[in-house]
């Protein structure tokens, strides 16, 4: 048995149990999040709790005051309850399937947390019937390997969407993820609030706020729709609606079109809610978490970005800076980096004058 703090949490935990101690950013990014929203009542369920360390931590650290912890495994169960015990947390834990758990709870929740192996795909229909108008919902997905395209078919399987494989696949990624939270909402008559996206090391993660109502449901599914990516030139272009025309050719340089979809187009964050946890009042982040909010925080709300090395690789020219072409373009359009790629930029500019700008940065240099 190890044990180990983390916040203001002390946590044992033995081979039964999952551990993962570099999720603590996105633990910390969690609590940062519920700190900065409203959570109502703090009625909190860790659906897929482990440990339980993001249930104490939540109850320790965050308004949340009564939490409902639950696994499906006996073993991991009785180490978690005297986790819960030694953090004097005031909780309850139901040791089941959570999807059994949820057909049968007649309670709703303020904020619930969906923290499974890989896929959440097979959790969101049934957390669905525990969640109220303003319910805070906080998705992680670590089969990012099928939302990233490396197997295609798969994620029309899991999300009923197809993904992209290529320097775009992250955001793409979490936008099917946002997609099919939204597929399972609406048919409840919920609405989507986006409230932070990261896709980042080994996983994907999406803080949403549900808003009852059919008129609610109708607003979110506006914002979804397809996008189509040239393999060649790398240009892409996004269309709302589930039934658009004939896959298309490339405007700029007439190749054919990659679609991927559907997936969420509308915003990946509240900037009220990033620029809350950049300020970091509690200190909770390290500076690998700051950098990364701060990131998410400065980017552009327009999906999808341009890889400069993708750029300069159609061009057949050696590598430009991506500052500089970013400062070139900055002196016409709206442009940032963006947390996906260290290298892109994301642009309400067109293809053709993004390549001017890298054309006349590398000119020169
Ligand atoms: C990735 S771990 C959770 C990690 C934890 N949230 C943390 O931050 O350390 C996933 C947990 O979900 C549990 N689990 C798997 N299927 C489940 C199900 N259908 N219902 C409830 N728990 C489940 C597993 O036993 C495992 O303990
Ligand atoms: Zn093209």
């Amino acid at each position: 048995m190890q044990t180990f703090k983390e916040g203001k949490a002390s946590i044992s935990f033995g081979q039964e149990t999952f551990f993962n101690p570099k999720m603590k950013q996105l633990r910390d990014i969690s609590v940062s999040f519920l700190n900065s929203v409203d959570i109502g009542e703090g009625k909190a369920i860790d659906a897929t709790a482990a440990s339980g360390i993001r249930g104490i931590r939540y109850y320790l650290e965050t308004g949340c005051k009564d939490i409902t912890f639950v696994d499906i495994d006996r073993e991991v169960c009785a180490i978690m309850k005297k986790n819960i015990k030694a953090n004097k947390v005031r909780g309850t834990v139901a040791c089941q399937s959570f999807q059994d758990f949820a057909n049968t709870c007649n309670e709703k929740f303020d904020v619930v947390d969906l923290d499974p192996f890989g896929t959440p795909s097979p959790f969101v229909y049934d957390a669905l019937k525990i969640c109220k108008s303003g319910t805070i919902i906080m998705v992680t997905a670590t089969d990012t390997a099928v939302l990233c395209g490396a197997q295609k078919l798969a994620c029309s399987k899991m999300y009923a969407s197809v993904p992209l494989h290529n320097e775009l696949c992250h955001e793409a990624g979490l936008r099917i993820l946002i997609n099919y939270v939204l597929r399972n909402a609406a048919q409840y008559d919920f609405g989507i609030d986006v409230l932070l996206s990261i896709a980042d090391m080994h996983y994907m993660r999406v803080f949403i706020k549900l808003d009852r109502g059919a008129k609610k449901a109708f607003e979110s599914v506006r914002n979804v729709g397809f996008v189509d990516y040239c393999n060649s030139c790398h240009d892409f272009k996004t269309t709302i609606g589930l039934a658009p025309e004939e896959s298309r050719k490339c405007e700029y340089c007439s190749a054919d079109m990659e679609r991927a979809g559907p997936m969420w187009l509308g915003k990946l964050r509240d900037k009220r809610i990033t620029r809350d946890i950049a300020n970091d009042k509690g200190r909770m982040l390290d500076d690998y978490g700051l950098k990364l909010i701060r990131q998410i925080d400065s980017e552009l709300e327009t999906p999808f970005f341009y890889s400069i090395p993708m750029l300069t690789k159609y061009l057949k020219i050696s590598s430009v800076s991506t500052n500089d072409v970013i400062a070139e373009l900055g002196k016409k359009f709206a442009v940032s980096q963006t947390s996906f790629d260290k290298f892109g930029l994301k642009t309400d500019a067109r293809i053709s004058d993004i390549l001017k700008a890298v054309k006349k940065v590398a000119k020169d240099r």
